[in-house]
């Protein structure tokens, strides 16, 4: 028997309808369009509204996108993932209710964290389940309610993030197609750069912590940016070398959406030209978890069976990565 790969077979994709213009942040803090645009790429990004709801909302709509579209039966699904830096709670992971909510029922699930590289981690993860044989179906969802954390009074933040769940299915494949090899990296020296203070087990909730605003994101951008910067481009670089792939083999780049300077910066060390290059932040902002599978969403009809996609992400903590994968079918 040939050597089983992981394949991408269908994605799917929920944001929420609420728009948060650069128009509208101006009149909420000091800033102004030309700055966000200029600094960031960002237009406009996605915020759920509907009250008593979190990041599952957004995962199960995803979910139920990709079910649907691919005609997928979920109870036969093995296993759900969700990337997320915004739990439902903290404890009953939110990967479990997902996986009762869109039907799952056969599946175990669990929830992957890794700030913004979460999605990349877990496509490795559920790649590895397939290539082992061990399982058929892996429902890979990436989702943010990232406005649940953060201030909209600091604009060194909120200018940044949007709310959004995007989903891929992993299976089987006997063609070679699908991951090919991937590069993943992390350090701990990040750890002070981009973070949420309170609420762990360090410093866990109290009403000081709340009077002092220590539940909401804090980011040394200039110094996030920096490593940003060299560390995707570097990982993008060597998984082309390493697999002896030219700028003309790459297809695609699909890399995190936090800033589209570090994107032009990754793309311009590989030598990849622009117009493969997929953007969607002006729309969304930085949804964390949910940038990868919203790009495959928005982008999934110009990819052609065979084509070659670099994946790249950089995120707090810090973490980093590559992934190189053929993608597995042409959307008729
Ligand atoms: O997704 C996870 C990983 N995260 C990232 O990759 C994000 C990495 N960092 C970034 O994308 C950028 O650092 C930011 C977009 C966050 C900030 O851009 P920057 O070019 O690094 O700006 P800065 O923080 O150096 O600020 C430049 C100036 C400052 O004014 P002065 O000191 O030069 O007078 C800021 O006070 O811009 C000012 N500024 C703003 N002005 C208008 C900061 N935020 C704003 C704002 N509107 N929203």
């Amino acid at each position: 028997m040939s050597k089983i790969t992981a394949a991408i077979t269908a994605v799917g994709a929920y944001v929420p309808d609420f728009v948060l213009t650069n128009q509208l942040l101006e009149t909420m803090v000091d800033t102004n369009d030309e700055w966000i645009t200029s600094r960031t790429g960002i237009k406009e990004r996605r915020i759920l509204k509907e009250e008593n709801q979190g990041t599952s909302f957004l995962a199960i709509k995803a979910a139920e996108d990709l079910l649907k579209k691919s005609g997928t039966n979920p109870a036969e699904i093995d296993l759900v993932l969700v990337a997320s830096a915004t739990p439902d709670m903290p404890v009953a992971a939110t990967a479990v209710y997902v996986a009762t909510k869109i039907g799952a029922v056969n599946a175990f699930a669990y929830d992957l964290q890794a700030a913004c590289s979460s999605f990349l981690y877990a496509m490795s993860n559920a790649a590895a389940y397939i290539e082992s044989g061990r399982y058929k179906k892996v429902l890979v969802i990436g989702a943010d309610k990232m406005s649940s954390i953060i201030d909209y009074t600091d604009r060194a933040t909120c200018i940044i993030f949007g709310d959004g769940a995007g989903a891929v299915l992993f299976e089987p494949n006997f063609e070679g197609l699908g991951l090919q090899d991937e590069i993943l990296r992390s350090d701990g020296i990040g750890r002070d750069y981009l973070k949420i203070e309170a609420g762990g087990s360090i410093l866990p909730a109290s009403h000081e912590t709340v009077d002092n605003k220590q539940h909401y994101v804090f980011q040394d951008g200039k110094t996030v940016f920096k490593y940003a910067v060299s560390n995707m481009a570097d990982v993008s670089e060597k998984i082309m070398q390493q697999n002896n792939l030219s700028h003309d083999d790459v297809n695609w780049l699909v890399a995190h959406q936090a800033n589209k300077r570090i994107i032009d910066a990754t793309a311009h060390r590989m030598g990849v030209d622009e117009s493969k290059v997929l953007i969607n932040i002006e729309k969304y902002g930085n949804t964390t978890s949910a940038t990868l599978p919203l790009l495959l969403h928005d982008f999934e009809h110009l990819f052609k069976k065979g084509d070659n996609i670099i994946f790249a992400s950089f995120g707090g903590g810090f973490t980093w990565g590559s992934i190189y994968l053929k993608w597995a079918y042409t959307k008729n």
